[in-house]
């Protein structure tokens, strides 16, 4: 039997573990998972948020759920981990925890915050691509989706240590799918422009381009939680990568025609830009 035979819950179930599951993208995406009758483990540090949404998505689709409280940025991340999927099959493994909430310049910070963001974006989905993609190719079939960022694309200022973990990630990715994709194992580094999350609002309120995080109206010209999770299981199968929206898929046609010098020159120009005009266009997304 192909794989094309199989269906959703027999391809990719029957767990999936959503790494920064309590809100935005994937919160919806383990909602998505659930929906196609997949049980669902949500690591995040909030376990109210968590909560909240396990008992949501059991009333909605009667899958099992764990809810588990995971500070994706410490040392003891992966312990708590295998813990949380203890007995349970994963088939399904999205990291999407690793947006930077500070978008501040590389010297403004004592190290150690981007060390921990760096500790959260490459080490620990690394740990975790390790620990679960090797059931899933002796299994010969699964999927592992990594969330990246239009950042990790070119250098830009304020993004020093958030762009290299989005473009370690994005590779990490494509080099796992190039290893993987043979034996049935889906690989997607998924990548985002920018995009309307709880976190991006809370973002554009500090800075003053929004009143209030949780005002209903729609950002302009960015995508939503709905499309990215929607792309993405359309994209399953298509890796090694996948751009999130028509104006992300045009921006980096652009930023391909150019030399590396002059895509981080773009990318600076863009910055500058963007911030004096419109925060949310730059955001460290
Ligand atoms: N929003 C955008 O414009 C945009 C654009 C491009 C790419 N992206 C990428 O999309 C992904 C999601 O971004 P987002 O805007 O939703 O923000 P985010 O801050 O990455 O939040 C997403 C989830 O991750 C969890 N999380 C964050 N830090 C964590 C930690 N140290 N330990 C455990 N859980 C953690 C958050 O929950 P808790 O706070 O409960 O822990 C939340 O559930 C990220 O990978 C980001 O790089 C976003």
């Amino acid at each position: 039997m192909s794989l094309d035979d199989l269906t959703f819950v027999e391809r990719y179930g029957p767990w999936a573990l959503v790494a920064g599951a309590s809100e935005g993208v994937g919160a919806e995406y383990a909602r998505a998972m659930a929906q196609r009758g997949l049980n669902v483990v949500l690591l995040a540090r909030r376990q109210d948020e968590l909560d909240t949404l396990a008992a949501a998505v059991r009333a909605e689709t009667g899958v099992e759920t764990r809810a588990v409280t995971v500070d994706l940025a410490g040392t003891d991340a992966m312990t708590k981990i295998l813990d949380a999927t203890a007995g349970v099959e994963i088939g399904m493994m999205m990291y999407c925890a690793g947006a930077d909430p500070n978008y501040a310049s590389f010297l403004a910070n004592p190290v150690e915050i981007p060390l921990a963001l760096v500790h959260r974006n490459c080490l620990v989905p690394m740990q975790m691509c390790h620990q679960f993609a090797g059931p899933m190719a002796i299994r010969g079939r699964g999927a592992i989706v990594l969330v990246s960022s239009a950042a990790g694309l070119a250098g830009a200022p304020n993004m020093v240590a958030y762009g290299a973990s989005k473009a370690f990630d994005m590779v990490m990715a494509e080099a796992l799918w190039a290893e993987l994709h043979d034996s049935g194992v889906d690989v997607l580094s998924l990548v985002l422009g920018v995009t309307d999350t709880p976190a991006l609002r809370r973002l554009l309120t500090r800075r003053g381009a929004l009143a209030d995080p949780r005002d209903p109206i729609p950002i302009e010209g960015v995508s939503t939680g709905a499309e990215v999770v929607r792309e993405a299981i359309a994209n399953l199968s298509n890796g090694p990568t996948w751009l999130v929206g028509d104006h992300l898929r045009e921006s980096s046609k652009l930023l391909r025609a150019l030399t590396r010098n002059e895509a981080v020159m773009a990318m600076i120009q863009q910055s500058g830009g963007a911030m004096a005009a419109r925060p949310d266009a730059q955001v460290s997304a």
